[in-house]
């Protein structure tokens, strides 16, 4: 089974405050998530392997470490997973992005693909799925299945606040992927929404309605 790690570092739980607050309007909105983006791609990348190799300081050589192991890539799920890309950014510039698009047929209210553009070598990367909200875990778990069509083995789900239903569906679809979320929040309403939750992620961050 996949983990599941809720970050309670104090900074992102004061920022998930503010970022949940009904009164934060767009601009900060987007820059707290882009905050907190960064903050959670710090803890998820706290198990990266090390190699020592030795580094030329201006006194001596010393023993150092550097990054080791699989490249990254981060997967934001269009559109609000583009919110939470650019902090991971910040703190892995280097890494691949790839994205994922999907929409909720009327009818079935299944997950459809409309786009997928990923880096090609993204079964020799660790991947970061990012999208702000899990909540009945549709959508993620189709995304992860979409990577995993195309080659992909290593794939974490980053998220801001989940459901219990969502974290469930990702467990049972996905059992090798660990899922780090800021908060986990009690429920779904009849709407979809999570309770308490922040709202729409998407127009929050993009200013629609
Ligand atoms: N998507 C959102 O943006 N918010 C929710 O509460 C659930 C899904």
């Amino acid at each position: 089974m996949g983990e599941l790690k809720v970050l309670d570092h104090p900074l992102i739980q004061h920022k998930l405050t503010m970022i949940r607050d009904y009164r934060t309007g767009t601009k900060a909105f987007r820059e707290l998530v882009d905050e907190v983006g960064t903050l959670m791609a710090f803890e998820i990348t706290r198990d990266l392997p090390l190699e020592e190799i030795d580094v030329e300081t201006p006194v001596t050589t010393a023993k150092a470490y550097r990054l080791a192991g699989k490249k990254l890539g981060i997967i934001p799920i269009l559109r609000a997973g583009l919110g939470m890309m650019d902090g991971v950014l910040n703190l892995i510039p280097a890494a691949k992005v790839g994205h994922v698009g999907l929409y909720r047929d009327p009818k079935t209210l299944e997950p459809v693909e409309y786009y997928v553009k990923l880096p090609s070598d993204i079964h020799e990367r660790e991947l970061i799925v990012v999208d702000p909200m899990l909540a009945t875990g549709g959508s993620a778990s189709a995304a992860i299945q979409s990577l995993k069509d195309r080659g992909a083995i290593n794939i974490k789900l980053m998220c801001l606040i989940g459901a219990p239903e969502g974290v469930k569906r990702i467990q049972q679809d996905h059992d090798d992927v660990d899922i780090y979320l800021a908060a986990l929040d009690e429920k779904l309403n009849e709407k979809g929404y999570i309770v308490p939750g922040l709202g729409d992620a998407g127009d929050r961050l993009f200013g629609t309605k």
